[in-house]
C-alpha cells in the first residue's frame, strides 16, 4: 500500500497508506484528512479537491484532461502544480509522495 503524506495548509501534516488505484481525493476524505472535502464525490465538478502535487512526483500523473484543467481555472491559488485530488490516482510507483493542501477549498 503506498504511503501519501499530506501537507495542510498550516504545516499540519498527515500519512495514510491508500489502497492502489485510490484518487487522491479518496484517500483523503477516507481518512479525515482536513482541508480536502470532495464534495461531487469524484465527478470533477466541484473543485473541492484542489490540491498541490509535490513537483517531483508531479509529471508523472501526466497532464490534466480537459474537464479538470477547465475546473481548474476556478479554483483559488491557482499553482503550477495544482491538480484536482479526484483526477489523480494513486498506485504503488507513488508510495512517499507528498500532497499540499490550499488554504480553501471556497
Ligand atoms: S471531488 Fe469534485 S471535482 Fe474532485
Amino acid at each position: 500500500m503506498p504511503l501519501v503524506k499530506f501537507i495542510g495548509h498550516d504545516g499540519t501534516t498527515h500519512e495514510v497508506h491508500v489502497d492502489t488505484g485510490t484518487s487522491i481525493m479518496r484517500a483523503a476524505v477516507d481518512n479525515d484528512v482536513r482541508g480536502i472535502v470532495g464534495e461531487c464525490g469524484g465527478s470533477c465538478v466541484c473543485a473541492t479537491c484542489h490540491c498541490y502535487i509535490h513537483e517531483s512526483w508531479l509529471s508523472k500523473f501526466g497532464e490534466p484532461n480537459e474537464s479538470e484543467r477547465g475546473l481548474l481555472e476556478c479554483v483559488g491559488d491557482l499553482k503550477p502544480n495544482s491538480r484536482l485530488g479526484c483526477q489523480v490516482t494513486v498506485t504503488d510507483e507513488f508510495d512517499g509522495m507528498s500532497v499540499t493542501l490550499p488554504p480553501s477549498q471556497y
